[in-house]
């Protein structure tokens, strides 16, 4: 069966309530007249203190055209976790992706492989899917350790998962350089890891989850990069930072991704 792809844009620490709302209704008229058919699923990621004023804008618009997710969530229910949300508390929106694992987390909180699987366990618990990242330093590419860290990374995410819960669950490969660098990954390179991680999650939960799991690209995706990702034979869409953020260029990489 072919594979729905995803379009989705992560916000990251970028826009109060009224500048979300502003952005969600330009990318809500951008996308209004595409033919729904051939579009792919787009979702978009606010900050927290963002997710009441989109998915308001969302519900309103009533055209389930574009889905709400959130950056992050803790794993544990409740508790003296200052500063955490559990997901309880995204379940008062209509959470339908959970970003986890994005290199940024990892970098500058801290963010563990395991900690990253207990959240996977957490959001299929609850119905919601995960999109969990991975990728490699560049010094890692150069020392050649690229597959083998990302294996580890995947491995790691999907442990004590099911084959069911894998299939529904998202993968999103985002070489750190590539971040926010404008140095987009080369297509055919992008596809090769792709490839591997597909080979990595068939060792974990067998074929049928592998050719169902949606994996997409990030890193420094733009409208002029998109055609020929999704043209890859095992990109199934794209994970967006700053190139989300302006209703026009997001609202070109959605129509970039077009019946594929
Ligand atoms: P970028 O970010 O598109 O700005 O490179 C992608 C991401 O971090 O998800």
């Amino acid at each position: 069966m072919a594979r729905k792809p995803i379009i989705a844009g992560n916000w990251k620490m970028h826009n109060n309530s009224a500048q979300s709302k502003e952005l969600i209704e330009g990318i809500k008229a951008n996308v209004k007249e595409l033919d729904a058919a051939k579009l792919p699923e787009i979702v978009v990621a606010p900050v927290f203190t963002s997710l009441a004023a989109v998915d308001e804008a969302l519900c309103q618009c009533g055209c389930g055209k574009i889905k709400l997710a959130a950056q992050n969530v803790y794993f544990e229910p409740k508790g003296a976790f200052t500063g955490e949300i559990s997901i309880d508390m995204l379940k008062d929106f209509s959470t339908s992706y959970i970003i986890i694992g994005h290199s940024e987390r990892r970098q500058y909180f801290g963010e563990t492989d395991e900690m990253i699987n207990k959240k996977a366990k957490v959001i299929l618990d609850n119905g919601i899917i995960p999109i969990i990242c991975c990728g490699e330093t560049l010094e890692q590419r150069e020392q050649g350790v690229t597959d083998a860290h990302i294996a580890k990374q995947i491995s790691e995410a999907l442990k004590g998962l099911s084959a069911e819960e894998v299939a529904k669950s998202v993968i999103a490969y985002e070489p750190i350089w590539a971040i926010g660098t404008g140095k987009t990954c080369d297509s055919t390179e992008a596809n090769r890891v792709i490839k591997h991680i597909r080979s990595v999650v068939e060792k974990e939960a067998g074929k049928e989850a592998a050719d169902a799991i949606r994996i997409l690209y990030g890193g420094s995706v733009k409208p002029e990069t998109i055609a020929e990702q999704m043209a890859q034979s095992d990109i199934d869409g794209a994970l967006v930072g700053g190139a989300s953020l302006k209703a026009d260029s997001f609202a070109d990489i959605v129509k970039g991704a077009m019946a594929k």
